[in-house]
């Protein structure tokens, strides 16, 4: 790790190599301390915008969908071109009544009914892959492990067929993270396409034959009487495979990396120290897989000690929110029995993450299979960091488990 400049200001967040630079730790409590509303320099020909390090700030913008708009954009990259081309139509950059609607029309097909049945398959094939891998002892955690699991869930509610879902996994992760500076940015393109056209396909089928499934509740659903465009129900599956996908492996990987790192948590939740509730809070607190979100300011707005621009772009840095030393004791410590852990790794406000239930019950499930069915986690071998200043994660995480 490089040290953290003494000149916040040479700090360039849109890169992601920083994050790979820069211990985040470090460098946010710096932010955080020094310039927690931080106008960044504009980088090529893209415009300034504004960095939101505090836990108490990034509530009040993530709160106010009147004055800050998602419909140009909420990540860096859209957000810097100007424009997000799903905007209007994909819940995540949709606002208004619109936005509401289309959430409404997916939160029935996540009904508690339908989500009884899909926690159950989340422990069933968590428990499954853990033995699976344990008669090897050594393996990738991620790849043998964690990519598994969320896709099948995800899958499940999509009706997606088997034979669909590796290739998803692998679009997917082309689209939001390259591993290397080295990828090229047409591969990520193409993988977005080639989601966009999968689902174009599926939702054609299911409007003629619909089933039980999100993708059919999307085609076949009413708003004010009129069904959704094609682009509406596409642009949502996709946004669902995307979300339902990788951040919750991203977040079980993490924890067995900090399991190795901090051996006494692992003990304490073997022990029943820590319960799994209060653990998947603290792991999703720590790994934080989505690191920022943003918005767009519509008119004057005061952010912490400054004043945002109409116009402006506003980054919020979840990352780290979720370590700020006005919210938690110790926010450098990996607790598993933390208690009111108010983290903002779903976001908050009217665009909290829909899948909120399913990526704790991800992480939980991952958590009770750990505890009961392995003794001793080790990391062994360089894990592999993914290329980002979006998502948070590993790609590749050696272990050795001991059953
Ligand atoms: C929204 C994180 C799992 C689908 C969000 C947001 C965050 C987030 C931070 C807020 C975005 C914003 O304010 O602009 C995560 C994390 C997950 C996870 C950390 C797992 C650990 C899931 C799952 C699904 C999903 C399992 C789908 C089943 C969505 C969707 C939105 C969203 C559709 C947009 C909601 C809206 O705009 O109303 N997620 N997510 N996410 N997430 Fe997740």
């Amino acid at each position: 790790m490089n040290p953290i400049p003494a000149d916040l200001t040479e700090i360039d967040l849109t890169d992601p190599q920083t994050f790979l630079d820069l211990d985040p730790i470090d460098m946010w409590r710096r932010f955080r301390a020094e310039r927690p509303v931080h106008r960044h320099r504009a980088i090529g020909g893209a415009p300034g915008f504004w960095a939101v390090t505090r836990h108490a700030d990034l509530m009040s913008v993530y709160r106010d969908n009147k004055r800050f708009t998602s419909e140009r954009g909420n990540v860096l990259a859209t957000l810097l071109q100007g424009h997000d081309s799903a905007a209007g139509k994909m819940m995540a950059v949709t606002d208004g009544p619109r936005h509401k609607a289309i959430r409404k029309l997916v939160l029935e097909s996540f009904s508690p009914r339908v989500l009884k049945h899909v926690v159950g398959g989340i422990h069933e094939r968590t428990r499954a892959l853990l033995d699976q891998a344990l008669e090897l002892g050594s393996f990738d955690f991620a790849t043998d492990v964690a990519d598994h699991v969320p896709i099948g869930t995800i899958g499940d509610l999509m009706d997606i067929p088997q034979a669909d879902r590796p290739p998803l996994v692998r679009w997917n992760t082309l689209t939001l993270s390259r591993h290397s500076s080295d990828e090229a940015a047409e591969d990520e393109l193409m993988a977005r396409n080639e989601i966009l056209m999968y689902f174009s396909d599926l939702a054609r089928r299911r409007r003629r034959k619909p089933g039980e499934d999100v993708i059919s509740a999307l085609a076949t659903g009413l708003v004010d009487g009129e069904p959704l465009s094609e682009d509406e129900i596409v642009f949502n599956c996709y946004s669902l495979i995307l979300g339902g996908d990788e951040s919750s492996r991203m977040s079980s990987i993490g924890a067995v990396k900090a399991f190795s790192e901090f051996p006494e948590q692992w003990r304490a939740l073997k022990a029943g120290e820590a319960d799994v509730e209060s653990a998947t809070e603290e792991v999703l607190r720590w790994t934080t897989p989505a690191m920022h979100f943003g918005r767009r300011a519509l008119q004057d707005v005061p952010v912490g000690d400054q004043i945002v621009e109409a116009g402006d772009v506003v980054t919020l840095w979840n990352s780290s929110a979720n370590f700020d030393e006005a919210v938690y004791t110790e926010p450098e410590r990996f607790d598993l029995a933390r208690e009111s852990n108010k983290h903002l790794a779903f976001g908050f406000g009217p665009h909290f993450c829909i899948g909120a239930f399913l990526g704790r019950a991800h992480v939980g499930a991952m958590l009770e299979g750990l505890r009961d069915r392995v003794a001793d986690v080790q990391v062994a071998g360089e894990p592999k960091r993914l290329y980002s200043n979006f998502v948070h994660g590993f790609s590749s995480l050696p272990v050795e488990f001991t059953a």
